[in-house]
């Protein structure tokens, strides 16, 4: 009897969600005979039932729009809002799941959504994955499909900012997307030619930083070029931080845990604002005429590059593939030039950071680029 199938992305948008959503849609249909279901706004359209029938009309055209036609969300399964109130409806999903008679369940998502999906795993459901996230920071595979696009955008902005920064001699500061994983910020950097990258995984010394961009002036050079991950720190910031995951996780009551966890979604909160402060720094270190730019979503709309569409086709076409062998609890991974079949509870809740030994590090030290260490 022919397979059905349902499809949902979840978490941030990125460009190559719908050229996946294309890729398996038709070769599900076309090539291996199965009904495809797509779920609404991510774990939320299956909780509640929303839906849509893929067929021909709805995959045609897609290939190119970015966003993603099924709409996403970052709601969780077992800890969503329903009317204000924070709900499990694990229950709901797995009602859902047994009433449209499904095979499987393709979730097309980030960190967050390998974790949901691996939950859903072990309620029984069949349930394959696919790889997005513009951070690049999904462990055990080697690239996400929407990385490519968002490192483009970076990469053309920081190439832009040169010519301003360079005609009023300017410090320009960058932030780019990335609040754990920099590699986003690394690889725009490298190709921009930035002159400081501060990524999450290296706490910087604002210090060191002044003092290269003096050595800049004093070689004749009046204008520099900071790109920062969002989620950068300082030492002493990188040190507060520690102190509050430790204490959250020494935590002997309930009652104290919630507290810490609480003092550290607070400072979050509070860091985003961190490269205004940064940038406001470093002008009264350096003397120098500074300016901020904040990239934020335009990193993640638009039109995906050509090698994302590539990635993500290649990615949804072989998941159709694997659903056909009924092989389920995995996500698709490019490890090299192949894509591996990776057993969920091997990678779910684990983040693929940017190594301080990294090959690109080493690279970016050569070409005289500063991290702030
Ligand atoms: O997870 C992808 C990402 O784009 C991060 O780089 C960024 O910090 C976050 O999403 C922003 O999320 P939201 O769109 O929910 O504000």
């Amino acid at each position: 009897m022919a397979q059905h199938i349902g499809i949902l992305t979840s978490g941030g948008d990125c460009p190559g969600l719908n050229a996946a959503i294309r890729g398996l849609g038709k070769a599900a249909r076309e090539h291996y005979g199965m009904r495809v279901l797509g779920f609404l706004n991510g774990f939320r359209g299956l909780a509640q039932d929303q839906t849509v029938e893929l067929d021909g009309a709805m995959l045609s055209g897609i290939l190119t729009d970015g966003g993603t036609i099924l709409g996403t969300s970052r709601d969780k399964p077992h800890r969503m809002n329903i009317g204000g109130k924070e709900t499990d409806m694990t229950e709901a999903i797995v009602a859902t799941y047994h009433r449209h008679h499904l095979d499987a369940l393709v979730c097309i998502g980030g960190g967050g959504t390998q974790k949901n999906a691996l939950r859903l795993v072990e309620r029984g459901l069949n349930v394959v994955t696919l790889p997005k996230t513009i951070d690049n920071d999904i462990s055990m595979t080697d690239r996400t499909f929407g990385f490519d696009t968002a490192l483009g955008i970076a990469t053309e902005a920081i190439d832009r900012l040169h010519s301003t920064a360079t005609s009023h001699e300017r410090i320009i500061v960058v932030e780019v997307m990335g609040h754990r994983a920099g590699w986003l910020a690394l690889e725009a950097g490298i190709a921009g030619g930035a002159d400081v990258i501060l990524l999450p995984e290296m706490p910087y010394d604002v210090e060191k930083i002044a003092d290269a961009i003096r050595r800049r002036t004093q070689s004749g050079k009046r204008f520099s070029i900071v790109v920062v991950a969002e989620g950068s720190m300082s030492v002493d910031e990188a040190h507060d931080v520690e102190a509050l995951v430790k204490a959250r996780d020494q935590a002997d009551s309930k009652k104290t845990r919630a507290e810490s966890k609480e003092k550290l979604r607070t400072f979050h909160d509070e860091h985003v604002g961190h490269t205004i402060r940064l940038t406001r720094n470093l002008e009264k270190l350096t003397g120098q005429e500074t300016r901020l730019t904040i990239l934020g979503h335009l990193q993640r709309g638009g039109t995906p590059s050509a090698a994302d569409r590539v990635f993500a086709t290649w990615l949804g076409t072989e998941c159709a593939a694997v659903l056909n062998e009924r092989i389920y609890g995995v996500m698709l991974a490019l490890q090299g030039t192949e894509l591996k079949l990776v057993p969920l509870a091997d990678l779910a809740g684990r983040m693929r950071h940017v190594p301080p030994d990294h090959p690109l590090i080493v690279a970016g030290r050569r070409v005289g680029t500063t991290f702030g260490d």
